[in-house]
């Protein structure tokens, strides 16, 4: 299998800036040797080259929205570009707005091939936010909203189906941080949501196989990793940190049974903020648990 690094250098949806060097943060911590040592054939494609960040307030409920579309439809293009050459795209955030350029191309690529798709939402967050109801005007709180079909034309519009996912297609998992009327259009919704609680209370073994039950051989699947999803003590590189993430060893576990499917086909990696990281030790650890998800493990094991 041939893997295509595409770095998004951009901040465009954050609250604050840094996650715009993200996608170096990962190189310089080794992700594509790492991929490589594990026999994959892997090209970095470089960065893509969209809009700088204005830093300017909401407008309509929200922020840098042309920006915000024009970084999208790189991403959309690229990815699909690499989907349809028969490549794994692995998105290099970047915050996590472009997760809706890359989730429509993956979305894309499966209706036109006829594949089932599965998205997997690891994240502290919902990102379920709409104009009407975000706290801060900002993207990055708004992707899974749009990819469902609740969010601003422009962006529900980069190519593929329209809207990109039906919500019976995404599962959260992780989430701990959901504004108030967020909660309501998430519920409403019907997506799948594997909080913090559940995890407590079934372990993240049990909840890994009830996210990934319909997951079998012909599935597309797709993972979404917002490094927030992580305890903040152990990911610290983050600008959206919330307390009660899931340990180290949980993070491993989830990852090694998204690999154990065989059926991941696309990756994003975002909200990596380098400038509030601790000598790289949060891109490390997401090129370690990364490595994971393509199926590093300690032993031969028997299943
Ligand atoms: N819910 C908050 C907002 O909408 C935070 C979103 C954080 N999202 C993220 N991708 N880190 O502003
Ligand atoms: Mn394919
Ligand atoms: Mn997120
Ligand atoms: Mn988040």
């Amino acid at each position: 299998k041939h893997l295509s690094l595409i770095g998004v250098p951009t901040d465009i949806g954050a609250s604050c800036l840094g996650a715009s060097m993200g996608p170096q943060a990962l190189r310089v911590a080794g992700l594509r040797q790492a991929l490589e040592r594990m026999g994959f054939s892997v090209s970095d494609c470089g960065d893509l080259n969209g809009p700088p960040n204005p830093q300017t307030p909401a407008a309509n409920g929200y922020r840098h929205l042309a920006e915000v579309v024009a970084w999208n439809q790189l991403v959309h293009d690229a990815v699909y570009r690499e989907l349809s050459a028969q490549r794994l795209p692995v998105v290099l955030g970047g915050d996590h707005s472009i997760g809706v350029g890359s989730i429509s191309a993956v979305a894309r690529h499966c209706h036109e091939a006829g594949r089932r798709l599965r998205v997997l939402w690891l994240d502290a967050h919902a990102d379920f936010n709409t104009a009407a109801l975000t706290p801060s005007g900002n993207l990055h709180g708004m992707p899974v909203a749009c990819l469902v079909g609740a969010g601003p034309e422009a962006l529900l519009n980069l190519g593929g189906p329209v809207p990109a996912l039906r919500a019976e297609e995404i599962s959260h998992i992780g989430v701990r941080s959901v504004d108030p009327g967020e909660k309501q259009l998430v519920h409403d919704a019907g997506i799948e949501v594997f909080d913090m609680r559940y995890i407590d209370e079934v372990g993240m073994k049990a909840a890994m196989q009830a996210a990934l039950r319909d997951v079998r051989e012909g599935v597309h699947l797709h993972v979404s990793f917002d490094v927030d999803f992580l305890d903040p003590d152990i990911a610290p590189g983050v600008a959206t940190t919330v307390r009660g993430g899931p340990s180290y060893r949980e993070a491993q576990l989830c990852m090694e049974m998204v690999a154990d499917t065989g059926c991941l086909a696309s990756l994003d990696i975002v909200e990596l903020n380098p400038a509030l990281d601790v000598r790289n030790g949060t891109a490390q650890l997401a090129v370690d648990l990364v490595e994971s998800l393509f199926g590093k493990s300690t032993l031969m094991r028997r299943r």
